[in-house]
């Protein structure tokens, strides 16, 4: 009885769970799981912890629309949800779904620089083979094609680094106006200007503040500060050394990415000072 009457002081029935509002779509390694990890900082926003990987795993997608609110927390009524699932981005089928779900629903994505995110993905790969004790190629080797000495576009660490080829199949299934851009490098350096924009673009009140964000110089990043008893870095596989990369074959990467980053921008509105 007396348990009743404290869920109800606390409003704890009026919990449910509900579908996601909005989706950090991608992109891998552009800093997704900090993004999410930070929005959560908002009273007003729960987090489903774990990627679902819903839109973009057939099976997953097999179960039905309730399995996938089931996978999501409890909440009250005003709060959003927010899943994030960084495959979404570059799977094919995944717009179209979402759509069925949720035609209105804001789509995050965040980016970082073209480059950059193809080593930090090129790295996390590496870290799985490395434990796993199997060969693997050097980064040089995986992004040049060596019979035509050009970028070579089979290599997914390539490919995933054109946004704008993703991008303009999602914009087939939903207008530019929901998506918003996140500068992942900005998110690394300097979070809070870019989690005001996000709270600004899911029209939540502006809540997070600097007192919710602190460096720790150990880890070399920002860390979330919940209240003065709840603080939390993210876990050690963010943040990896990225192994140093010839410097000709950076800027040859660079120099390809370029167009596609011009593309990018002006399809977003929001450009960056991508080195080229
Ligand atoms: P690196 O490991 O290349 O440094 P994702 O979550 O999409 O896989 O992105 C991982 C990236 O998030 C990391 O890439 C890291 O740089 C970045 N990141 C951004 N803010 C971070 C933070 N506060 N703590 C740890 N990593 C962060």
């Amino acid at each position: 009885h007396r348990t009743n009457s404290t869920r109800e002081k606390l409003h704890m029935h009026l919990l449910i769970k509900q579908l996601p509002r909005a989706i950090i779509i991608g992109v891998r390694k552009g800093g997704t799981r900090a993004l999410l990890e930070m929005l959560s900082l908002h009273p007003d926003v729960v987090k489903a912890s774990q990627e679902i990987h819903f839109f973009d795993n057939d099976q997953n997608y097999a179960r039905g629309i309730d399995w996938y609110r089931e996978k999501m927390p409890f909440s009250f009524p005003h709060q959003i949800t927010i899943e994030k699932s960084p495959a979404y981005f570059i799977t094919e089928e995944v717009p179209e779904r979402i759509l069925k779900m949720n035609s209105s629903i804001k789509l995050l994505v965040i980016v970082r620089e073209p480059t950059t995110r193809a080593v930090s993905d090129y790295t996390q790969v590496l870290e799985g083979k490395e434990r796993k004790n199997k060969m693997y190629d050097k980064f040089e080797e995986l992004v040049i094609d060596t019979n035509t000495s050009e970028v070579n576009t089979k290599y997914k660490a390539v490919r995933t680094s054109i946004y704008t080829k993703y991008l303009e199949h999602w914009l087939k299934f939903f207008p530019v106006e929901q998506f918003h851009v996140v500068d992942g490098d900005r998110l690394i350096i300097d979070p809070l200007p870019e989690l005001k924009l996000v709270e600004h673009f899911l029209n939540l009140p502006s809540w997070i503040s600097q007192y919710n964000l602190y460096f720790n110089a150990t880890r070399g990043f920002f860390c979330l500060r919940y209240n003065f008893v709840f603080n939390k870095c993210l876990t050690g596989s963010k943040g990896r050394i990225h192994p140093g990369v010839d410097p000709s074959v950076k800027e040859k990467l660079q120099r390809f990415f370029h167009p596609f980053n011009q593309k990018f921008y002006q399809i977003t509105g929001r450009t960056f000072n991508w080195p080229r």
